[in-house]
């Protein structure tokens, strides 16, 4: 069942740039074949290119849903080739995207700025960003990484959001096999919480979602955290047998 989200845990896969249409479909009819998990909520970030593909695998699932990437910062329809707009997404159905992946911002240099455009033209359009947020390797040892983080939620301050979906993705844990201890996980979750929580009315909800390889070897440790409510996973959401071992795992977490 794809009601009452909020109170569930997010798995949601990050494909990336990769993928193909024979490669996605396999991936799908797996994904849409599992038995219910009824406490999951699971999510097929795609390529631009493949979206549809998604949305209407999503059609035949009762708890899959499509979720873009990213989303252009130019809120009307015009002359930005290479775009994307929120309206678009709206139109085929999505109702999640991801903001603010740090691939965005080595690759692209976007930032708060950017963030904040896409953020609003998501909203306007009645879609869920899941806006992430993390710290580099840089940042971590300096011990700033609270400060990097709560610069990258303030956007979230003045929105007014009665939802609010974050992903915590360390930026040196992406991709590295290198994943954040329970004890960083637990400290930064609850920090974001707090966060959150001090510029949110009251009956906010609330979906913190851990992100930095995680794998199907590591994600029980995960869930096991408080504050985890879900995790954004890349590579390992390429592999059917290890992204449904993490839905597994998420429907049997506390
Ligand atoms: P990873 O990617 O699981 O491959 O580390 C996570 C992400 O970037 O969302």
């Amino acid at each position: 069942m794809k009601n009452q989200i909020w109170q569930k845990k997010w798995v949601f896969g990050n494909w990336k740039m990769n993928g193909s249409l024979s490669q996605n479909q396999d991936l799908l009819n797996h994904f849409s074949s599992l038995p219910e998990h009824h406490r999951v909520l699971v999510g097929i970030a795609a390529p631009f290119a493949y979206l549809f593909q998604v949305c209407q695998a999503e059609k035949k699932s009762n708890q899959l849903v499509a979720c873009a990437q990213d989303v252009s910062k130019f809120a009307q329809a015009g002359a930005f080739t290479g775009e994307v707009a929120a309206s678009m997404l709206q139109d085929l159905g999505i109702r999640f995207s991801l903001v603010g992946h740090s691939e965005r911002g080595i690759y692209f240099q976007e930032g708060n700025e950017e963030n904040l455009q896409k953020m609003q033209n998501l909203l306007e359009q009645g879609i869920t960003p899941i806006l992430c947020v993390g710290e580099n390797l840089a940042e971590r040892e300096a011990g700033k990484e609270k400060d990097v983080v709560s610069h990258q939620l303030s956007i979230l301050k003045n929105l007014g959001l009665k939802e609010v979906a974050v992903a915590y993705e360390p930026v040196w844990a992406i991709g590295t096999g290198k994943v954040a201890t329970t004890e960083q996980i637990a400290q930064m979750h609850e920090f974001i919480y707090q966060n959150i929580l001090s510029f949110s009315d009251e009956g906010v909800n609330i979906r913190v979602l851990y992100g930095g390889s995680v794998n199907d070897g590591n994600v029980a440790d995960i869930f096991s955290v408080p504050f985890v409510d879900g995790a954004l996973v890349g590579g390992a959401s390429l592999k059917a047998n290890a992204f449904t071992a993490i839905i597994n795992a998420a429907q049997e977490a506390k």
